[in-house]
């Protein structure tokens, strides 16, 4: 079929139009500067500065808070700037392997300016009993960047903050205090600290020299009488107690806390907007020790892994010396996203998977045991 054009006055000033259009364009590029582009800028800068990935730590100082716990103070290469209530992956290589473990920061937001952080370790696990046993000043350490919002949000929050801490559960709390004490934070904060007895209680002093009107702790003793403290658990009388009108409540601590938490907080009524938990690593699964095998894909190449079924995937993965991307290691953080190909596994706890990862294939290697053999693809570290 023969088509027929219509000629048109303006599609005909168009053609004149975009004939002229070269000459301007090369005239304009002609009055240009001819000094070339700079090769950074100071938006890139400023956020390498702020955001370097991973950085490398001198450990300064180490501190023995109680039978069971130490602070680790670190130098670090460039400014470690972090929000109150924020964690950060600490990482080394232990007998050839590549191994990290996220922990809270418990040093003031403020000392990031004079390139110091600090991180308080409960013995319990690889890493940390190799850090209780092993580390000493002077040692290399890496640094992600800090992680995680269990932070106080001014706009979110209310004004008044109820954190319960359980055992080593009082870093963030720590500090947030000391951000509060300092002018970083403004908002009231009552921090209910429960533990074992006296003795457990870690940053006792420290805490006690913050209180002040906007500041102030409730020693919560569960295996000890005394005076001058509380005693039990922490639940909904004493928060009725010390704490009144609109509050938000923050809790750090075991997962045996969380669930006691959870029923005394139904009984205050609480809206969900006003309950913020820190998510906890997942540790050893409680069943029978057997082995499975992973088969990961990373980039082009291929691993062959011995995973135990009490241990997570992540961990297995760590203990062959892989590099494998981690941050939270307790499927919040989306960070260890991993493809799985074939096998089954259980995940910890709640899954907090998005639905389409779900649906699509993918788990989190960090909070996942595995029940067969696997196989699976893993990004690059
Ligand atoms: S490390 Fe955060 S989800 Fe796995």
């Amino acid at each position: 079929m023969a088509f027929t054009f219509k000629k048109q006055i303006f599609g005909f000033l168009d053609l004149l139009r975009f004939k002229k259009m070269v000459p301007r364009r090369r005239a304009k590029l002609a009055e240009g500067s001819p000094a070339p582009l700079p090769s950074t800028y100071r938006v890139n800068e400023t956020a390498g500065v702020l955001h370097p990935g991973f950085q490398s730590a001198k450990l300064i100082a180490v501190v023995q808070n109680t039978a069971d716990t130490k602070t680790y103070t670190f130098e670090t290469e460039r400014p470690f700037y972090f929000r109150a209530g924020q964690y950060v992956t600490l990482g080394c290589k232990v007998e050839g392997s590549a191994v990290s473990r996220p922990y809270a920061i418990s040093s003031a937001p403020k000392a990031a300016l004079s390139k110091r952080v600090s991180l308080t370790v409960k013995k319990c696990g690889f890493f940390s009993g190799y850090l209780f046993d092993n580390a000493k000043e002077g040692d290399l350490f890496t640094l992600g960047d800090p992680s995680g919002d269990f932070c106080y949000e001014p706009v979110k929050d209310a004004r008044h903050v109820a954190a319960l801490a359980g055992g080593s559960g009082i870093t963030p709390f720590y500090s947030m205090a000391q951000a509060v004490a300092d002018g970083t934070e403004d908002h009231a904060l009552t921090i209910f600290y429960g533990a074992r007895t006296e003795r457990d209680l870690i940053f006792r002093k420290e805490l006690d020299a913050l209180v002040s009107d906007k500041i102030k702790v409730v020693y919560v003793l569960s295996d000890e009488q005394k005076e001058g403290f509380e005693h039990g658990f922490i639940g909904a009388d004493l928060l009725q107690k010390y704490v009144s009108g609109e509050y938000t409540v923050m809790m750090c601590g075991p997962a045996a806390m969380y669930a006691f938490a959870d029923k005394e907080l139904a009984k205050l009524g609480l809206p969900l907007r006003r309950v913020k938990k820190e998510a906890n690593c997942t540790g050893v699964r409680d069943v029978a020790a057997a082995t499975h095998t992973l088969t990961v894909h990373i980039g082009f190449d291929t691993y062959t892994v011995p995973a135990d079924a009490r241990e997570t995937v992540l961990t297995a993965l760590e203990r062959a010396g892989l590099n494998v991307p981690a941050k939270c290691r307790a499927g919040g953080c989306g960070f260890c996203h991993s493809k799985l190909v074939s096998g089954r596994f259980t995940i910890a706890g709640a899954d907090k998977r998005r639905l389409a990862d779900a649906k699509f294939g993918y788990f989190h290697p960090c909070c996942s045991y595995p029940d067969s053999d696997l196989e699976l693809i893993v990004p690059k570290a």
